[in-house]
């Protein structure tokens, strides 16, 4: 039996975690995995409920479970309050911390469905199959915060082991995919991207078989939009990941389909790359695959790979047929939920469902 400890979070967060939540139940039915799922709050949320965004309860579930399942974090009441004490995101971070989650994985393929609904150029996109490692709990967003009436700073260091241990992942897993890895750093202005530079010149000698490239981020930004398919592995500090990631995700056609998994120390952790995004909010519109994508990819880590695949293929499937939600189909969008149970169907079904015999508004077959 493996515990889930799942916090549905703020914003679009409890619909798509419901619909991860679906796929999860019915693959682990499929496959005889049993699962016990225990729901905790972390970000506004939490602050609403308990003032502060996560709580030592969720923090002792998390730890206790085997993997954390996450929607997402984040309310606009907080964010035009550059005074506020309490924010959701510190819920976030505190949690990425206490796990120990240094390494945060983000995979983004353009699918042959989807090179036509980005707003990028069809040729451009095909053969993108990339992935993002994204150191998580260093730099400047860990760093010393000081703050006086004109006066804020927020400071960014590394230390070589913090560099060394996700480094280590990120060739690993370049040497299992097509062998490349490349540094994104600002090596010509920042003595931390120096050390990174360092750090990686002497690992490469363990892995003779992987192409380094190192690039300045901010060419790597544009790289990434003239040139995607250039990418294999990519290791990067924790905010250009951030940034970079965020840029990535208009190669797979939508934010929406972003999954990321979150690996370290204690429990990892599984959650869509993508935020709470309240406009839609409670609406049934948001896009449900990257929180499904993230399930499966927490299959994976659990070593149920092929529970793992049942899911990927069950999306690609909607997004092959188009039953696809509103940011990626202005046609004929279907709903939030009504994607989730698309994917259910698709998992359980023994023969597999035909699309063409699929009643959109109710799936009967
Ligand atoms: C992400 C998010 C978070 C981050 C926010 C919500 C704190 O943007 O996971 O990419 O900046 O890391
Ligand atoms: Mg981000």
């Amino acid at each position: 039996m493996k515990k889930i400890a799942v916090l549905p979070g703020d914003g679009i967060g409890p619909e798509v975690i419901g619909q991860a939540r679906k796929a999860l139940e019915t693959v682990a039915d499929k496959h005889d995995i049993e699962l016990k799922f225990s729901c905790h709050a972390i970000g506004a949320c939490s602050i609403d409920k308990y003032g502060v965004p996560i709580t030592e309860e969720t923090i002792k579930a998390c730890l206790n479970a085997d993997a954390v399942l996450l929607g997402a974090i984040g309310d606009p009441k907080y964010d035009n309050d550059p005074s506020a004490k309490i924010r959701p995101e510190q819920g976030l971070l505190t949690l990425r911390k206490e796990l120990g989650l240094y390494a945060n994985i983000r995979p983004v393929r353009c699918s042959d469905f989807m090179v036509d609904k980005t707003p990028l150029k069809p040729e451009m996109l095909k053969g993108v199959d990339l992935v993002i490692y994204r150191e998580l709990i260093g730099g400047i967003y860990f760093g010393k915060k000081e703050k006086s009436d004109d006066f804020a700073s927020d400071l960014c260091k590394y230390h070589d082991f913090e560099i060394d241990r996700i480094a280590k992942q990120a060739f690993i897993t370049a040497q299992q995919r097509r062998k490349k890895l490349t540094l994104v750093d600002k090596a010509n202005v920042l003595e931390t991207s120096r050390l990174w530079r360092s750090r990686i010149q002497e690992m490469s000698k363990d892995f003779p078989d992987v192409q380094v490239d190192y690039l300045y981020v901010d060419n790597a930004a544009m790289q990434l939009i003239i040139n995607p398919a250039q990418f294999d592995v990519i290791l990067t500090e924790n905010m250009f990941g951030d940034i970079l990631s965020d840029e990535a995700s208009v190669l797979a056609g939508s934010l929406g389909l972003l999954p990321s998994a979150s690996i370290g120390t204690a429990t990892s952790l599984f959650e869509p790359s993508h935020g709470s995004y309240p406009q839609v909010a409670n609406l049934d519109k948001a896009n449900p695959a990257a929180t499904i994508l993230s399930a499966a990819m927490l299959l994976d880590h659990l070593g149920y790979p092929d529970a793992g695949t049942d899911i990927r293929e069950a999306v690609d499937w909607c997004i092959q047929h188009q039953f696809t939600t509103e940011d990626i189909n202005d046609t004929n969008p279907v709903s939030c939920g009504m994607m989730g149970d698309m994917v259910a169907v698709r998992i359980s079904e023994e023969e597999h469902v035909q699309p063409n015999k699929v009643n959109r508004e109710t799936f009967y077959i």
